[in-house]
This record gives C-alpha cells, sequence and structure tokens, in this order.
C-alpha cells in the first residue's frame, strides 16, 4: 500500500479536533466520513463546516467550486459502521479515556477494510496501549494535530516499537497532502514532542497561579509579550479545552501513581463546574462577555 491508495479517510469524534481534522480531509481531496456517538456533536460539526467554507470564500481564501467541492467530499454519520466499512486511514480523535479508545478500535479493527490504516490523535495515549486490541499491531499509530487543526500545521506521526516503517512514511505522506507539516517521532515518550514543552509551561503557570503569584492575565501577558507566543498558557487552555487538561492529568496520575501530576485546585474547580473554554463559554476567561 502507498498514500495513493488512500481515498477514503474516517474520522471518529466530532468534537473540537475531529470536527476541523475531517473538514481540512475534505478541503485536500480525500473523501471524508465524520462520525460520533453524538448526533448533538454531529450537527454542531455539520453547522461549523456549512459556515467555515461560505466564509473562506468570502475571504477569497477558497474559490465558490473549491467550496461546493469539499463540501461535497465530507459527510456526517453517527454510525461507525457505515463511517469506516469503505475507509483506508481512520484518525480517531475521541475523548481522552484509554477504555474508550481501546473500544473504539478494537470495534474499527472488525469494520475497516484489512489495509486500512488506524491512527489516533490522542494528545497522551501512546498507540501501544490500544494496538493490542487489533490484529494489526503494526497499521496503529499516534498521529497527532494540533487545535486549531485547520490552522496549525504540525502534525506527529509517532512510530511506536509495533509500527512498521511502511504505515510511518505513507503517514507522513498523508500530511505532506494535507499541505501539513510532519515530525517523525521516533519513539513513545509521554506528551510526544509539542506537548511534552507546552505541558511544562502550562504546569509552570498552574502552580505560579495556585501560588498567587500573579494572575491569569498576567501570566498570558507575559508568555505573550516577553516570550513572543501566539497566546498565553491560559487562553491556549481555554482553546485546547479544560476538560482535556484535566482529563490528561488524572490519566498521567494513574500511569506514573505521581501526585504532582493531578489536575491543580483551580483547574479542577473550573471542571467541575463545567467550564471547559472557549467552548462551553467559560473557561479561565468568561467569553460569553465578549
Ligand atoms: N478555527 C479555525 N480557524 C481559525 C480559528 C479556529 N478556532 N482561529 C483562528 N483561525 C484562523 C482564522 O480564520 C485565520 O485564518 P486566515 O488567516 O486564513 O483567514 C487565522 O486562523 C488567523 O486568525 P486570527 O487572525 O483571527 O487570529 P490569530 O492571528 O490570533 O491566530 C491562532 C489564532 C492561529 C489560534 C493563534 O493564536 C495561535 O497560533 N495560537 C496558538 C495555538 C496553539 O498553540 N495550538 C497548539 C495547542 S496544543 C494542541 O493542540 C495539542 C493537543 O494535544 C492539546
Amino acid at each position: 500500500m502507498n498514500i495513493d491508495d488512500v481515498k477514503n479517510i474516517c474520522v471518529v469524534g466530532a468534537g473540537n479536533m475531529g470536527h476541523q481534522i475531517s473538514l481540512h480531509c475534505a478541503i485536500k481531496g480525500f473523501n471524508t466520513v465524520c462520525t460520533d456517538i453524538s448526533e448533538d456533536q454531529l450537527k454542531k460539526a455539520e453547522s461549523f463546516v456549512d459556515s467555515y467554507l461560505p466564509g473562506r470564500v468570502k475571504k477569497g481564501k477558497m474559490t465558490e467550486d473549491e467550496a461546493k467541492a469539499a463540501r461535497s467530499r465530507i459527510r456526517f454519520t453517527s454510525d461507525l459502521k457505515d463511517a469506516a466499512k469503505d475507509s483506508d486511514y481512520v484518525i480517531e480523535a475521541a475523548i481522552e479515556v484509554l477504555a474508550l479508545k481501546r473500544k473504539v478500535f478494537a470495534d474499527l479493527d472488525k469494520i475497516a477494510p484489512p489495509h486500512a490504516i488506524l491512527a489516533t490523535n490522542s494528545s497522551a495515549i501512546v498507540s501501544s496501549r490500544i494496538a493490542d486490541v487489533t490484529n494489526r499491531k503494526d497499521k496503529v499509530l499516534n498521529l497527532h494535530f494540533f487545535n486549531p487543526a485547520l490552522v496549525m500545521k504540525l502534525v506527529e506521526v509517532v512510530q511506536g516499537p509495533h509500527v512498521s516503517d511502511e504505515t510511518t512514511k505513507i503517514s507522513m505522506d498523508l500530511c505532506r497532502r494535507l499541505d501539513k507539516v510532519s515530525v517523525h517521532v521516533k519513539k513513545e515518550v509521554k506528551g510526544f514532542l509539542l506537548n511534552r514543552i507546552l505541558l511544562r509551561i502550562f504546569e509552570e503557570a498552574e502552580w505560579m497561579l495556585e501560588m498567587d503569584v500573579a494572575s491569569v492575565e498576567d501570566i498570558d501577558k507575559a508568555c505573550v509579550f516577553g516570550a513572543g507566543h501566539p497566546m498565553g498558557p491560559f487562553t491556549l487552555m481555554d482553546l485546547t479545552g479544560l476538560d482535556l487538561a484535566y482529563t490528561m492529568g488524572l490519566e498521567s496520575f494513574r500511569e506514573t501513581g505521581d501526585p504532582a501530576q493531578l489536575p491543580k485546585p483551580h483547574l479542577v474547580e473550573h471542571f467541575v463546574k463545567g467550564e471547559f473554554g472557549q467552548k462551553t463559554g467559560k473557561g479561565w476567561y468568561d467569553y460569553t462577555k465578549k
């Protein structure tokens, strides 16, 4: 198999990452099916597509024909079987719960054609913790996009010990066809490349907040105006989701037993109130007032 055999992509999960990954695949010429167990999430994803594409045309970033063609290449369904049965490449972008991902991959292994590559967009869970539920371990890897997936160029291609060179090459080639910049992560290290760095920044930012060294706003300002970051760590967490930060902290604690990995009190406070960031209107900042 090579990249020319990849025509149909299935994206599992229509949330923060999944809806943009699937739209990006469709824009770049792949027949794409986006699936989610939540009809509500699928409706939101579809209405995003229906406002985003005309917006690109209006902005002069896309012709009307290109937008129409992209729209015709993407569809939405809550039926995983229907979504994955003809796929050549699957990108799972469901929530960060290991047991759930293992169940999804076990199902995908039964549904997707034997040649199909099964990738996870997980932010933290390495594919070797998932691959053993399939009969195609060599075709199961991490393909990690960044938020917002339509914009951020980087994709990490993580080659765990079970992943074949062919799967890695096709995945790197796929990134090129998606007009992304891929990096080959040769070992399954925790956090891969960029999250490993970003999480250190988030952690320090949160500790400074916990110790009342400075406010959310001032810590963000320091990173933007002193280090040239496009947005500060708290604004970035609001974009990627406080639910994700919380779940990642818990998973990390389960994995290492290190209490320092547990979500910090302010983060827990937002999480229990359902304040997950931009998507709920409130997180570290209040977006309902803007
Ligand atoms: N969805 C889609 N497109 C978006 C967008 C969104 N949420 N936000 C901005 N854009 C697009 C705009 O449409 C615009 O596109 P155009 O230039 O082609 O018309 C372009 O991005 C620039 O937008 P703006 O001028 O409105 O805003 P900024 O210049 O401030 O850029 C940003 C917004 C691209 C989000 C920028 O602030 C940025 O790069 N922030 C850092 C993002 C980042 O670090 N992401 C990684 C997060 S970590 C992660 O995802 C890992 C995961 O495992 C958690």
